[in-house]
């Protein structure tokens, strides 16, 4: 059994869904457990559920991006991580990100590359998402792709400014999350057998 952490932040809803399906697609590999935890509960580090975390064999972290940026919860989140830190205490667990915003590509590698230093940091094993490119030649219709924005390092999805997060993002950008989920759960269950 391989144990999987969502940790995510959404002020308005719309990465709350996209955390949602990346759950979907990595709880529907056989033998990965998975939970989602919100940052809110994680932004000091003497309270929430750190122990849990330290029982995950991969972490995998959400956020929208604000400003070009993770969310200031999300990164309150990252801060009390460095208790953590001090003990190398994730190391060697995957890691992997997403985020979502409302541009298509709205400076969301800023912060997937955010979230893979922080897992550097922690000496975590970066996974992202193994995906080829989406809408990248005339032969393919933009509302119709997965990875639209064509993003490798983590997953990157959009949701309209002027939709609630029961109508954006997408089908198609709600099924990227969930290929991504799947993949993270399936590198993490290699790499759970490989140390046993
Ligand atoms: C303070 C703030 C800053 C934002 N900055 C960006 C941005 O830099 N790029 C972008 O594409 N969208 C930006 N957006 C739009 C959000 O990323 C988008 O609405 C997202 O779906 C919000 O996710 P949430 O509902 O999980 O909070 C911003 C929204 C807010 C409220």
């Amino acid at each position: 059994m391989a144990k999987i952490a969502i940790v995510y932040h959404s002020g308005y809803g719309h990465t709350a869904k996209v955390a949602e399906h990346v759950r979907i697609g990595a709880a529907s590999v056989s033998g990965a457990e998975v939970i989602l935890y919100k940052a809110d509960d994680l932004t000091s580090p003497d309270a929430g559920p750190w122990d849990e975390l330290a029982a995950a064999d991969a972490i995998i972290f959400g956020a929208p991006t604000y400003m070009g940026s993770a969310s200031a919860v999300f990164k309150q989140f990252m801060e009390a991580s460095s208790k953590v830190w001090f003990s190398h205490g994730w190391k060697d667990k995957i890691a992997a990100g997403f985020t979502n915003s409302g541009s298509l590509y709205g400076d969301k590698s800023s912060t997937l590359q955010q979230f893979s230093t922080l897992a550097a940091q922690h000496g975590m094993i970066w996974t992202g998402t193994g995906m080829l490119p989406g809408y990248n030649a005339s032969t393919k219709d933009i509302n119709a792709v997965h990875n639209r924005a064509s993003f490798t390092l983590g997953l990157g999805v959009q949701s309209l400014t002027d939709q609630p997060a029961d109508q954006t993002p997408d089908r198609f950008d709600l099924e990227t999350a969930e290929q991504f989920g799947h993949r993270v759960s399936e590198v993490t269950i290699r790499w759970v057998r490989g140390r046993t």
